[in-house]
């Protein structure tokens, strides 16, 4: 037996009719999770399109748009999550998914399109400022758990741009590959340190078509001063963070909206000659010090005992 295509009588776009046909039409997919997005997906656009009526013209320019992003992507740039980026939507997949933010493990932000080559491995209290294009500074603290035991042995994937705003990756011409990189093994107390240069805002690529969004809409591309860090270690979440630097321009007007309050760290003037010799900058100098606290894992479920044969 044959069935006979629905047809759909489309006089009342108000109506949900068309809706409910789509959303049944997704009543054979096997997998749960992709039926309840694609549903979810359907149901949501078409009140989008119920609610702002666009004429043929504007769902062509639409098209058009979404079109030139896909072609913008490259194996070194991600238009897409650019666009995720800049409408919040990264943020909000990143907060859902991060820990609750209860104050006592370190809240998690975007990861950025810049962590896109390994980091060299680094002896603590090393350079990452390969250049020497901003001012000195020195960043150190602790790695620890919830009950802030130390986590003797944790890594930190730490990267950054320039004292000038770019990545190593955007000036492979003026900047050493690993410029502003660096992956640090805590000690045996859970300490990092590392010299770097105080990071400063930076525009997000605005050459594509995320560039004339933010163009139309009267919206600027910077983001404030940051430095990125994965932190992980045995038995725990690995947290992806930054920590801004306090006083920044646009901390209250981040063009990714990744600024959590929590994240914003003072570079203190610091007076310590020794310190200073330590590291290797003049004294005063600037000096970050904060902790990162992981959130310890879920233990997992344990194994069913092997049967013997
Ligand atoms: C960054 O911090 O590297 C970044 C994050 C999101 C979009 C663009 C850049
Ligand atoms: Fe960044």
């Amino acid at each position: 037996m044959t069935t006979e295509p629905t047809t759909q009588t489309n006089s009342d776009t108000d109506s949900t009719t068309l809706t409910d046909a789509v959303v049944d039409s997704l009543r054979g997919t096997a997998d749960p999770r992709l039926h309840q997005l694609l549903a979810a997906l359907s149901r949501h656009l078409h009140d989008f399109v119920r609610e702002t009526r666009p004429s043929m013209a504007e769902w062509e320019r639409a098209i058009a748009f979404l079109t030139a992003t896909g072609r913008a992507c490259t194996d070194t740039r991600q238009e897409f999550i650019l666009l995720s980026d800049v409408l919040g939507v990264s943020m909000l997949v990143e907060t859902i998914n991060g820990h609750s933010g209860d104050g006592a493990t370190t809240e998690s932000t975007v990861l950025g399109p810049f962590h896109m080559t390994e980091s060299p491995v680094r002896e603590l209290g090393a350079n990452i400022d390969l250049v020497g294009t901003g001012e000195p500074c020195v960043v150190s603290g602790r790695v620890l758990s919830r009950d802030g035991s130390p986590l003797p042995g944790a890594v930190l994937d730490v990267w950054q741009a320039d004292g000038e705003g770019y990545y190593d990756v955007q000036q492979p011409d003026l900047q050493p590959p690993g410029n502003g990189r660096g992956l640090f093994t805590a000690d045996a107390e859970g300490r990092f340190r590392f010299r770097t240069c105080v990071p400063s805002p930076y525009p997000i690529p605005t050459d594509g078509p995320v560039g004339d969004l933010l163009r139309a809409t009267g919206r600027h591309p910077y983001r404030p001063a940051h430095i990125h860090f994965i932190a992980s270690a045995k038995d725990h979440e690995p947290v992806t963070t930054h920590i801004f630097v306090a006083g920044s321009d646009y901390l209250d007007s981040d063009a990714v909206f990744a600024v959590k309050e929590s994240l914003v760290q003072d570079f203190a003037e610091t007076d310590d000659p020794s310190l200073a010799r330590e590291f290797g900058v003049p004294n005063p100098f600037r000096h970050a010090r904060f902790d990162l606290v992981l959130e310890p894992s879920e233990p997992s479920e344990p194994s069913a005992p092997l049967e013997r044969s």
